[in-house]
């Protein structure tokens, strides 16, 4: 590519609980890694959670003020890891209440082309604001699980996107199991009608870090569910994919984690 080019993605999937909010955080934190300025929103105003992972639940001023006109965007920016730029919605329903939906396009025009990268986690459902969140993105990227009704969900979030004007640039396959991958990559494909940029399989790891407010990419970095994570920000970076092989130790309440939510160590 050479030249740098400012990219908005919107991370939709038409349907709760699919990844959104960890595909946004954990691929926004990885392209940080990278060396890439990129900024993380969370449109989802009504059942925020993007401050929730990353331990910003008590900020101040969020999303919800913005909207609400009682302060501007720059306000409401913070710091995450690796350097990325987090605007969170608050969790209040009075901030719900009093947050305008209309500024929404406002807010993201403005945070659009200032740094490499801007990754909107958007609503669940066919909300305005999130209507405006796929039409106002370079791109849509559509998060799905291998179930029927989340495929039926992404695909209506296509035909509703490309309605808008908005263009798909493909999907990912969250919660993958391990047992025919490409059968369901190809399943996926055909379905929905678009490339399936990548599959996370189901890991443990990523709920064992949301208990410590930290993205699965910082706190078990090669786990697999993070290896894919950097598989998709070298992808759309345009930069290689290397393996990091890094060591942790494991503490006492990493093993506290692993007796509550399971899963292998890393
Ligand atoms: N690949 C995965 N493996 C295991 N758990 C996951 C994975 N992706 C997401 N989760 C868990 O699923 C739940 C819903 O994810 P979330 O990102 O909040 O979804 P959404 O934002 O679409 O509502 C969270 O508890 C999250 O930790
Ligand atoms: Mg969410």
């Amino acid at each position: 590519m050479g030249v740098l080019m400012f990219r908005a993605y919107t991370i939709a999937s038409g349907k709760g609980g699919t990844g959104k909010t960890t595909v946004t955080v954990n691929l926004g934190t990885s392209l940080a890694q990278l060396g890439k300025e990129t900024f993380i929103l969370d449109a989802d105003i009504g059942m925020a959670n993007l401050g929730l992972v990353l331990g910003l639940e008590s900020v101040p001023v969020t999303l919800h003020e913005v909207l609400a006109g009682k302060a501007s965007v720059d306000d409401a920016i913070y710091e995450g890891p690796n350097g990325l730029k987090v605007v969170p919605s608050g969790i209040s329903l009075q901030g719900f209440q009093n947050a305008d939906p209309e500024k929404m396009k406002d807010v993201m025009r403005d945070l659009i082309g200032r740094s490499d990268f801007l990754l909107i986690d958007a609503p669940a459902g066919i909300s305005k604001d999130g209507v405006v969140a796929l039409a106002i993105a370079d791109e849509v990227i559509l998060v799905v699980n291998p179930e029927l009704s989340s495929m039926a969900d992404a695909l209506k979030t296509k035909i509703l996107t490309e309605m808008v004007g908005g263009k798909v640039y493909g999907a990912i396959l969250n919660r993958a199991g391990m047992e025919n991958t490409e059968l369901r990559r190809h399943s996926v494909e055909d379905v929905l009608g678009v490339r399936v940029i990548d599959m996370i399989p189901e890991d443990a790891n990523v709920r064992r870090a949301a208990a410590y407010k930290t993205p699965v990419v910082i706190k078990y970095p090669t786990s697999g569910a993070s290896r894919a994570f950097r598989r998709i920000a070298a992808d759309l970076a345009g930069s290689e994919y290397k393996e990091e092989p890094v060591k942790v130790q494991e503490g006492f309440v990493d093993r506290l984690a692993r007796t509550l939510f399971g899963g292998a160590t890393r």
